[in-house]
């Protein structure tokens, strides 16, 4: 991928059209006519590549990426380890996986191998050796695309006894992880490694360290698996690249750890346009916090690896983009730090389950169809972004997004178990910020610090020893911090801290939690400036936790907001305290979205965060940025005026930028 451009296209299953060279052929017309130049190729293809056991058939692969090569399209060449064939379920039952009920599945679906088989492990590198000696040269293929989606777990006897040799070498003794899980509690103290099982609905349930544990080593399996895989190709190809297509939210693996060992980050783009309880700028915001989080994970461009070009067939109701919102979606990927806009699906699959999914060719094979003309507009506008390809972004602000934080946040009982909403927290400091225009990274606690100014720790209840430290610091050498409620509550373990919290941080906070009071959906408690407040706040509300500060008697936090009704009325809901050259803000609670804009315009302002728009935009316009380049998109349905363009409904500019100097690209 020398070359500087950005790719367009997609996974494309040529083996379900083997019968028709007609439609094959018609396939490379069309991908020209849509400015196509990579496809995704073998993905879910094991069942043709090895029909049988041992037996390997690659010619119709080899023959479709060089015609395709011919024809100015590269590949990305994926394992087929999602979707093993009907022969191996049968024959070898421990490739299937086991739920955690104990069940073991029969021959369905996909991606639901069991990554610590050795028998499955042995077939794939099989057939992986075989793909990389076969293509390994090849100058069509430009990335390796590890298996698809991982994800899920298994609780097979094999992963049973991993996952205990796995807590052997995190603890090394029975007591020390009697001690870490607080197993004294209902009588739960281990005395042998076997008695302990994953978490089942039938069996243990309620030990929470347990359960963290078993997510940390479920994504510890993933990231084995992928390396596994990756190595085998590596053994053969030792310069070959390598990625696998990350998910929207994702829980099962921890992205921070497996991002160490791509060469590439991408991920799969499928927001909900046009759901009747957003608006389009909000599933816009939503969309563009994942990019930003997928920017983040290795500080550099990354791939959009899927999208639907009009709709998907697994969301609530199947929603075609309006026209102009392919466009605006696809640049918002590139302007947030994409080097490719790449689909599901270039063609429409005749039956199974994705036969009602979008894709840039539907079953009526027609050119002149919406989807297809305005992907092939997309493609146009790619070509002539090309400049885009591989630039950067600025390092300004990072909100904290861990991992271990969120499953145990969201494993605990209390203190409210109708939801913390997580990622609406996550979602409240970030949107006044994107609609600040300040760019936003996603950072886990063994992140680095350095390069950024204001840094963001959202409900961050699990807050390792060496974080809390590398925030104060962080704080004394200038820079800003803002942390939210319910934040340095218990250890790695999920052990409470003992003694005043926020664990860590009260000395750079200037206060402590005396007290914490669940709120019901319905419930909101009305908070008001604090007289003299150095940073003008509007009054708000506050919802689903309210944190009870009390001031610590040296040095305390100076109040920003009050409570202004309950038991608790007149207790600061927000705070700043000054710390060496740099501050510390404290949220008490969850509050409106106006807050949140007049606070991090406040804080823009004052760490000095240049808004990656030289002139104020209109409601519903965001401004993006990447090296030398101003991306700005009207989310609205009417035309708006931004710097010296019009843009219409869902339309998107973007500007060269060379010092002060604009000059308009697109
Ligand atoms: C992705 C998956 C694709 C396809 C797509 C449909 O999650 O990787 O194979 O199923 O969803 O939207």
């Amino acid at each position: 991928m020398s070359e500087r451009k950005l790719l367009h296209g997609g996974d494309y299953n040529p083996e379900q059209w083997l019968d028709r060279p007609d439609i094959l052929e018609q396939d490379i017309t069309m991908m020209k006519q849509a400015h196509v130049n990579v496809v995704t190729l073998g993905v879910f293809s094991w069942s043709v590549m090895e029909p049988r056991e041992g037996e390997y058939h690659f010619d119709w692969l080899e023959a479709i990426i060089h015609t395709l090569y011919a024809n100015g399209i590269s590949t990305i060449l994926a394992t087929p380890s999602a979707a093993r064939p009907a022969w191996m379920a049968q024959k070898y039952p421990e490739v299937r996986r086991v739920r955690a009920d104990r069940t073991r599945e029969l021959f369905r679906r996909r991606q639901n191998y069991c990554y610590t088989s050795p028998l499955f492990r042995q077939k794939v590198r099989a057939i992986d050796e075989q793909l990389a000696r076969r293509f390994g040269g090849d100058p069509a293929v430009i990335l390796w695309h590890i298996s698809n989606e991982m994800g899920g777990d298994c609780h097979c006897p094999l992963c049973q006894a991993e996952f205990r040799r796995w807590l052997q070498a995190r603890y090394g003794s029975l007591d020390a992880l009697n001690k870490a899980w607080n197993a004294r509690f209902w009588s739960h103290d281990y005395t042998a490694w076997d008695q302990i099982e994953s978490p089942a609905p039938q069996g243990e349930d309620a030990v929470q360290g347990l359960t963290l544990d078993w997510k940390r080593f479920v994504s510890d399996r993933h990231i084995d698996f992928f390396k596994f895989e990756r190595d085998v190709i590596r053994g053969i190809l030792p310069e070959a690249k390598f990625t696998t297509n990350l998910m929207y939210r994702f829980h099962d693996i921890d992205y921070h750890d497996l991002a160490k060992e791509l060469d590439l980050v991408s991920w799969d783009n499928y927001p909900t346009w046009h759901k009747p309880s957003e608006t389009v700028e909000q599933t816009a915001l939503d969309t563009a916090m994942m990019h930003d989080l997928f920017y983040s994970l290795k500080g550099k461009p990354f791939l959009i690896m899927e999208s639907s070009p009009s709709f998907t067939n697994w969301q609530p109701v199947t929603k075609q983009k309006k026209p102009g919102v392919a466009m605006l979606s696809a640049l918002q990927g590139v302007a947030h730090g994409s080097d490719s806009v790449c689909y599901f699906q270039w063609r429409a699959s005749r039956g199974a389950e994705e036969k009602f999914h979008g894709a840039v060719v539907g079953h009526d094979g027609r050119s002149d169809a919406r989807t297809f003309r305005e992907t092939a507009e997309v493609g146009a506008a790619l070509e002539q972004l090309a400049c885009a390809a591989g630039a950067g972004r600025p390092r300004q602000a990072a909100i904290v997004h861990d991992w271990p934080n969120m499953w145990a946040l969201e494993g605990s009982s209390g203190p409210r178990n109708l939801g913390l909403g997580y990622w609406r927290e996550l979602a409240c400091h970030y949107n006044a910020l994107a609609r600040a225009g300040v760019t936003v990274d996603f950072i886990g606690q063994g992140s680095d610090l350095a390069g950024y100014s204001l840094v963001v720790a959202p409900m961050l209840y699990l807050l390792r020893d060496d974080f809390a430290e590398k925030l104060c610091l962080f704080a004394r050498r200038g820079g800003t911090v803002v942390v939210s409620q319910w934040s340095g509550v218990v250890d790695e373990s999920d052990l409470c801290r003992l003694g005043d919290t926020p664990y860590g941080l009260t000395e750079l906070l200037g206060l402590r939690r005396a007290e914490i009071d669940g709120l019901y959906d319905e419930e909101r408690r009305r908070c008001i400036p604090a007289p003299g407040a150095p940073l003008p706040l509007p009054v708000t509300q506050a919802s689903v936790l309210c944190e009870v500060p009390a001031l610590n008697e040296t040095d305390p936090a100076t109040p920003l907001l009050l409570y202004d009704e309950d038991y608790f009325a007149g207790a600061p809901a927000a705070a700043v305290h000054p710390c060496g050259d740099g501050r510390a803000y404290y949220l008490a609670s969850r509050f409106t979205q106006d807050f949140y804009s007049a606070l991090y315009a406040g804080l823009a302002k004052e760490a000095g965060l240049a808004p990656a728009s030289p002139l104020p935009l209109p409601a519903g316009v965001l401004a993006a940025r990447r090296d030398g380049l101003l991306f700005v998109q009207n989310c609205n349905p009417r035309p708006e005026k931004a710097l010296d363009a019009v843009l219409p409904a869902y339309g998107t500019a973007v500007w060269q930028q060379d010092g002060g100097r604009l000059t308009r690209l697109l």
